[in-house]
């Protein structure tokens, strides 16, 4: 369905915003509205294991937030390697995403995994889930190291992200 389109813009939240495994055609800081990140979603298949799952992140509906992240021009037969890397109870949303320097909008796609995949875990305090994730470890590396990516990155690109930091900051301390 999307293979007659040129390009397409696909919004990263989390390890899109600092892994591009994939070719692009250019990459911008954007937002999207009524959303929230959060590290909601379980992983067996990249940061965890069916037996131990990792915790990675997902949007949740929020009316009155916003999540900022990385949004990527691509052609849509990376579409077909994205889904790949995203099984795991993803779909794609159409939505819109405003530019982060304020010059305007774009459509485009994102994937969220809704409270009703298999592999969706749901809320826990911050210290429940650094636990989970310091023990957790799959084919894509420790759970930890793409927690503290996306931190970094975040904090790159300059957004306030409090549950994101929250998780951080009580890792940092279990690690230390
Ligand atoms: C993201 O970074 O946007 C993302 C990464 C993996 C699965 C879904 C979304």
């Amino acid at each position: 369905p999307l293979d007659h389109l040129e390009s397409v813009w696909l919004f990263g939240y989390g390890s899109l915003i600092y892994k591009a495994d994939f070719p692009y055609l250019q990459r911008r800081p954007a937002r999207i509205h009524g959303w929230q990140r959060r590290f909601w979603q379980g992983s067996h298949d990249h940061r965890g294991t069916p037996e131990a799952p990792g915790r990675v992140a997902t949007l949740i509906a929020a009316p009155e937030h916003s999540c900022d992240g990385m949004a990527y021009e691509v052609t849509p037969d990376v579409f077909a390697h994205l889904d790949h890397r995203e099984k795991n109870g993803y779909l794609r949303i159409f939505t819109t995403f405003d530019w982060l320097d304020g010059s305007g909008q774009v459509e485009g796609l994102v994937y969220i995994a809704g409270p009703d995949n298999d592999a969706f875990l749901g809320e826990a305090s911050p210290l429940a889930i650094a636990e989970q994730i310091a023990a957790s470890h799959g084919p894509s590396g420790p759970n930890s190291e793409y927690l503290m990516r996306l931190a970094e990155a975040l904090r790159e690109l300059g957004e306030q992200d409090e549950h994101v930091f929250a998780i951080e900051t009580e890792l940092k301390r279990m690690l230390a």
